[in-house]
């Protein structure tokens, strides 16, 4: 299906950003985005587990630990963008006191639907909400968030500079905003390993668990055209954001970027 959109658009249209290796229109990119979600929504947590080896969970481990919700009846309201499933507002939520609370805003309704499903069996339905909203421009009022996190959605923003300048606009001053994403792999060996893996073996358990590769083939493409930590530390800082720092993971293949409202 993704292939299909793709064949009978324009490209010659002014602004062209990128899907996957593929340069598209920039307005045409979140609809071909949406199309991905929309495939993996209901094996999308499943797969997340079988491409990274379980690995997403230790990363999202890192961005809670370096949260810190508080533990006690502090009220302290989390806002997660592009959130999907809700993977992170449930572990920032379990990991914190009864003040926490969290909203998830995503532009797919299918992934917020399954989310919704999986707060409701883990019995924390009335302390997550879903908005569909679209990252770009968030429907929130400003210094509204104790704190804004966003795992793995960021790359698939088309305009990730007006989704920065969105997500520090809605956190109160002297809130915190992490960002997980997948980075550049630098250590020697590791980074041919991992391309070898990227580029044939996810999109092969793509093909087998979703029934369809082009998914996942996307996801990796797009990994490769993310800027790099230093590039991203500045869009961060011409955004607003203080204090900004890059934490790699996992040999670089996954960054934790942080910065305040101060
Ligand atoms: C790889 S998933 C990450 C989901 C979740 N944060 C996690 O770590 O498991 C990327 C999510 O970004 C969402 N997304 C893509 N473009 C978006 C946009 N412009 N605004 C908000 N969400 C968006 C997708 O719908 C999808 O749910």
């Amino acid at each position: 299906m993704v292939r299909a959109i793709e064949e009978n658009m324009p490209t010659e249209r002014a602004e062209p950003t990128h899907f996957g290796y593929r340069a598209v229109p920039l307005e045409e990119k979140q609809a071909l985005v949406d199309d991905v979600f929309h495939a993996v929504a209901r094996r999308y947590d499943l797969m997340n587990d079988l491409m990274s080896a379980g690995l997403h969970r230790a990363w999202k481990d890192a961005l809670v630990s370096k949260l810190r919700p508080p533990k006690g009846e502090r009220e302290f309201r989390l806002l997660d963008v592009a959130g999907g499933t809700g993977d992170v507002a449930i572990r920032v939520i379990e990991a914190g006191g009864r003040g926490v609370a969290a909203t998830i805003a995503d532009v797919n309704g299918e992934m917020l639907a399954v989310g919704r499903e999986r707060a409701a069996n883990a019995g924390l339905a009335g302390r997550i909400e879903y908005i569909e909203a679209n990252a770009e421009a968030l429907p929130f009022p400003a210094k509204h968030f104790d704190a804004v996190t966003i795992a793995f959605g960021i790359r698939n923003v088309p305009r990730i500079e007006a989704a920065l300048s969105e997500m520090y606009r809605v956190l109160k001053p002297g809130g915190h905003f992490l960002c997980l994403e997948f980075s550049a792999v630098d250590v020697p060996g590791l980074d041919a390993l991992y391309d070898l893996y990227s580029f044939h073996v996810v999109p092969e358990i793509g093909r087998l668990v979703v029934g369809d590769s082009e998914p996942y083939r996307y996801l990796v493409e797009s990994i490769r055209r993310f800027p790099d930590r230093e590039s991203f530390a500045g869009m961060m800082r011409k955004s607003g954001f203080s204090r900004v720092a890059a934490t790699p993971l996992t040999g670089g293949m996954v960054a934790l970027h942080s910065g305040w409202r101060l």
